[in-house]
């Protein structure tokens, strides 16, 4: 698709999401935050769900966990609008209660649709809701950092910034996640390049719904 075509569908995409009405989350929302950035982005970030100010805005990521995800976002030279940022779910759970599976399902297409058309290099999931959407089960704290290949692209798992602020301790451990995405971003690229997995990249890959094989250094399965 060329990207004028993306760039209209995403944007098309994004005027569905603020009319939606497919859970009843869209009778006590202010605004749907469908999420924003540009088509080509080499980073998708997929965060829980919008809060007060979120929803006040109807933009992703605008209040005291946005500020820290542009703060790491800042460490590795990169800013919000090089990367696209949206949610598993796009509209404000009142008082801000996790997800329900019900609506985690409702939303679930808009999230497959928006990751098609843009279609990046590297996904980094923030958190457990996001995490559960690619590597279901895995505990956070044991999996969070770690590159794990679907087809021919990355999903990251980090901790949710919300939590990071919570936990003074995941802070450096968090840093650390986003400082390793630079150089994930290129290996993948060059990876699309030459058809195979750079040496040095240890990912592992996981066909959904599977759990996942151990690759070495050179992408084979051990
Ligand atoms: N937390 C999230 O998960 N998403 C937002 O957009 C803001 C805070």
């Amino acid at each position: 698709m060329e990207m004028h075509e993306r760039q209209a569908a995403l944007a098309a995409l994004e005027a569905e999401i603020r009319h939606c009405t497919r859970c009843p989350l869209h009778r006590s929302r202010t605004n749907a935050v469908p999420g924003e950035g540009p088509p080509d982005a080499p980073v998708l970030f997929i965060g829980e769900a919008p809060g007060a100010n979120e929803d006040r805005l109807g933009r992703p990521f605008v209040g005291p966990a946005g500020e820290l995800l542009e703060a790491m976002l800042e460490r590795v030279g990169l800013i919000r609008d090089d990367v696209y940022i949206t949610n598993v779910v796009k509209c404000r759970p009142p008082g801000n209660r996790d997800p329900l599976p019900e609506e985690i399902k409702a939303c679930k297409p808009f999230l497959a649709r928006q990751v098609r058309l843009v279609a990046p290099e590297v996904i980094v999931t923030l958190g457990r809701f996001a995490m559960e959407r690619w590597l279901p089960n895995r505990r956070i704290t044991r999996v969070h950092g770690r590159a794990f290949r679907f087809g021919s692209r990355l999903v990251v798992p980090m901790f949710h910034p919300a939590a990071a602020l919570r936990r003074p301790e995941w802070l450096p451990l968090f840093q650390e996640d986003f400082d390793r995405l630079p150089a994930l971003v290129d290996a993948v690229r060059l990876w699309r390049q030459q058809n195979r997995v750079p040496a040095g990249l240890h990912v592992e890959t996981v066909e959904e719904g599977k759990p996942p094989a151990q690759l070495n250094l050179f992408g084979q399965e051990e």
